[in-house]
């Protein structure tokens, strides 16, 4: 779906900027609540799993990196449009890891290039979710994981994604233009070549989806 009446990625950074200081300590549902949760959802599934290089698409002030970092000796990169969040990243100096300021829907790396790539209450500011998905293809290497976990709106499905995406997005200024549900995101996640290993319904309005580089 591609939105462009706004800037929504221009929205996006400008609100990310301004949240980035007090984004970790400010547990509610407009700043890190739902990130706190979509990230340990995704720590717990790799826990288990080994890889040499990770991706971390809107990572954010690295609240999942800083965790990985714990149980997984790898390389790892976060990658973030606003440059204050990547500031708060660098802040915390983690190991073995940078951080690069770009979109999503362009990444400066080759092709290939990692293991697995996840994506934290991120991807619904993508104003071109498919681009995104195949960017995150793109970088991956085969037999790649993609880890999306989001907010999405649960049981009202298109009818809360028509609610979300056509209405309140014309009355917000916080860059959300493309929230979804955990069924569509599979589908569209098939759709861009995707093969899915497993989804599921974290909380009511929290899904996760682990997804595989054919
Ligand atoms: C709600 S925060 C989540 C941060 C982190 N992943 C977490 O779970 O705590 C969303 C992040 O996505 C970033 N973001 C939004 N749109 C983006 C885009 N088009 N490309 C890259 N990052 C983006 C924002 O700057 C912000 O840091």
């Amino acid at each position: 779906m591609k939105n462009n009446e706004k800037d929504f990625v221009k929205l996006s950074e400008k609100w990310f900027d301004n949240q980035a200081r007090t984004y970790d300590e400010t547990d509610t549902i407009l700043y890190s609540k739902y990130g706190k949760i979509s990230c340990k959802n995704i720590y717990d599934y790799l826990a288990d799993k080994e890889y040499d290089t990770l991706l971390d698409v809107g990572c954010g002030t690295a609240y999942l990196i800083d965790l990985l970092v714990q149980t997984h000796s790898a390389k790892h990169t976060g990658l973030d449009l606003s440059s204050e969040m990547i500031k708060q990243a660098q802040s915390k100096n983690i190991p073995n890891t940078e951080f690069v300021v770009a979109r999503s829907d362009n990444m400066p790396f080759a092709d290939n290039t990692f293991d697995v790539v996840t994506c934290s209450q991120s991807f619904h500011h993508y104003p071109d979710t498919d681009k995104a998905m195949q960017e995150a293809l793109r970088v991956l290497k085969p037999g790649g994981l993609y880890i999306l976990s989001d907010t999405g709106v649960g049981f009202f499905k298109d009818f809360g994604v028509m609610v979300d995406n056509f209405v309140y997005r014309y009355f917000s200024n916080t860059g959300d233009c493309n929230v979804s549900y955990l069924e569509k995101s599979i589908r569209d996640l098939e759709r861009n070549g995707f093969e899915i290993i497993k989804g599921e319904k974290v909380t009511t309005f929290i899904y996760t989806i682990v997804a595989r580089k054919k």
